[in-house]
């Protein structure tokens, strides 16, 4: 749907950096992509629970959670998948200049959606992490029994069945979660953030010259 020509941008006067400088530290979004059962919501939940610890504001989009409202109305055909992401995309943004660590953890199976979203945002803000579990690691974990669903056909276009699941070519970090604790992959998300000027050990100054 094309935008109305009627519909200009406001620019407000309390901007991204005011609320980054109140906050103490930069926003940025980490973006989780992996398989259905790959464990993308319990490492971001970890890594929400180790940054809100740091007295650092976050906030975590979860793929289930987002579906029961707003997008409820979309299901899992290659098309419904697209507007998802793309819906998501556009919320995370909101979320960043609200001045939010944002956590995103979908399966966004496609690649050009995932990099539309990394356009979306402004350099650097974008931190795709790739939570590369096995697929028959995550069918034997198949936490909601939806692998077994698919595989009876009960579930049509399943991710990783009859569905594909494109992996990034390129993601900032890439967790090979074979093997390793959720614990372990969230401590290495939370070193890469501290050491790649995301939130670095310093806060930022309150006021200019503080
Ligand atoms: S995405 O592909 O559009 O990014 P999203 O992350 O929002 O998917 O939702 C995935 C979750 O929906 C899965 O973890 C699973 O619980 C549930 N689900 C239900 N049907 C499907 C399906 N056909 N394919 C993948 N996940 C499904």
């Amino acid at each position: 749907m094309a935008m109305q020509q009627t519909v200009s941008w406001h620019t407000h006067k309390v901007s991204r950096e005011h609320r980054e400088r109140l906050n103490g530290h930069r926003a940025c979004l980490l973006w989780f992509t992996g398989l259905s059962g790959s464990g993308k919501s319990t490492i971001a939940g970890l890594v929400e629970e180790k940054l809100h610890a740091m007295g650092k504001r976050t906030y975590l989009l979860d793929g289930d959670n987002v579906r029961h409202g707003l997008n409820r109305d979309l299901g899992f055909s290659d098309r419904d998948r697209v507007e998802n992401i793309r819906r998501i995309g556009e919320m995370s943004r909101l979320f960043v200049d609200a001045g939010m660590v944002t956590l995103a953890a979908f399966i966004s199976p496609f690649r050009a959606d995932r990099d539309a979203v990394r356009e979306l945002m402004e350099a650097g803000d974008f931190v795709e992490v790739f939570i590369d579990t096995p697929l028959a690691t995550c069918e034997q974990r198949d936490p909601k029994g939806l692998y077994q669903r698919a595989r009876m056909g009960q579930i049509k276009d399943f991710t990783g069945i009859d569905s594909p699941y494109e992996p990034p070519d390129a993601p900032e970090l890439h967790i090979v979660n074979d093997g390793i604790s959720p614990e372990e992959a969230a401590a290495r998300i939370v070193r890469y953030l501290q050491t790649h000027d995301h939130l670095p050990q310093q806060d930022l100054p309150l006021h200019d010259g503080a």
